[in-house]
């Protein structure tokens, strides 16, 4: 089974700091390093990487031809990326701090500039019961949903950065929702600090999305899944993290693999609890995606 990743593509200027600036502070950093990044292009890495058959759509400009061999390398096909005069290519300001935790500001750029036609040709190499994964991290999102739901595609959202925007798309047409509990509680409408309520998330969740499968992360408590029948429960994997960038990205691509092969979840939530952990033991965000065999040797 095909998987199309329609997503972002960033360069990542990721500045090593002791703590992140402040308002009205300016600090120095430690360090600069330029990687591949963007939500889609990590996931697109690590599906390659953990064996999916998967072919990334999305823009870059001229300035982002790097992102294009990173791909490749990795096993992604990537002959319907789109290369723009302008806008340039999209990219991510991230402070890394002496923990590993990071906090991102992010540039759109050509993310921003995907047309309908650009979609329509696109969704014409795929047909019914292929995948399509989706991040908010590009424009007219709700048109590909909507068309690729026409197709008979199965559709994962990943709805990350989280923002109002999500919440207007036709989520009645997504199939599986990969979540952190942020997004959790924000498309839950429930309160994130509330205890109680996160107990009833996954109610909740279920009821406003009645067919949908349900992926929430939860950090160090691991990550549940449910299909609205039955839980799974999935503990996380100790380590000490170097940075923390594109872990979530890492679980979603080994997790996705998993699914479109129809593996039984709590193995194929627990390869993906792996890749993430290695993930955050290396620098970068895709640089820090490990392959296949690695992630095996440590299951
Ligand atoms: O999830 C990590 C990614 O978020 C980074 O690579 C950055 O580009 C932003 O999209």
């Amino acid at each position: 089974m095909k998987v199309l990743n329609f997503g972002s593509l960033n360069i990542d200027y990721v500045y090593g700091v002791d703590h992140f600036v402040k308002k009205g502070e300016t600090i120095s950093s430690r360090s600069l390093h330029v990687y591949s990044g963007g939500k889609g292009l990590n996931q697109s890495v690590a599906l390659a990487k953990a064996g999916a058959d998967v072919y990334h759509a999305g823009a870059i400009g001229k300035d982002g031809m790097f992102l294009i061999d990173v791909l490749k390398e990795a096993g992604a096909d990537t002959t319907n990326i789109l290369i723009q005069d302008e806008p340039r290519t999209g990219n991510a300001i991230i402070q890394n701090d002496v923990s590993g935790d990071n906090c991102i500001l992010l540039f759109g750029g050509a993310n921003r500039s995907i047309k309908k036609e650009y979609i329509d040709t696109v969704l014409n190499g795929f047909e019914k019961g292929d995948y399509l994964i989706l991040q908010n991290e590009i424009n007219n999102n709700a048109y590909i949903i909507e068309e690729a739901h026409k197709k008979g595609m199965i559709i994962i959202l990943n709805p990350s950065p989280l923002d109002e925007e999500v919440k207007e798309l036709p989520l009645e047409y997504v199939d599986y929702f990969l979540l952190n509990e942020v997004e959790a509680a924000g498309l839950s409408g429930l309160d994130p600090n509330d205890l109680e309520a996160q107990q009833k998330l996954l109610h909740v969740l279920h009821e406003k999305f009645k067919n949908a499968g349900i992926l929430i992360t939860l950090g160090e408590k691991g990550s549940i899944y449910s299909d609205g029948n039955k839980t799974i429960k999935q503990e996380a994997i100790k380590v000490k993290a170097v940075d923390t960038t594109a872990a979530g990205d890492t679980f979603t691509g080994y997790f996705v693999e998993g699914l479109v092969r129809g593996e039984d979840m709590y193995i194929t939530m627990n390869r993906a609890s792996i890749a993430a952990a290695i993930a955050v033991t290396g620098k970068g965000a895709a640089p820090s995606i490990p392959g296949r065999e690695e992630v095996e040797e440590r299951i």
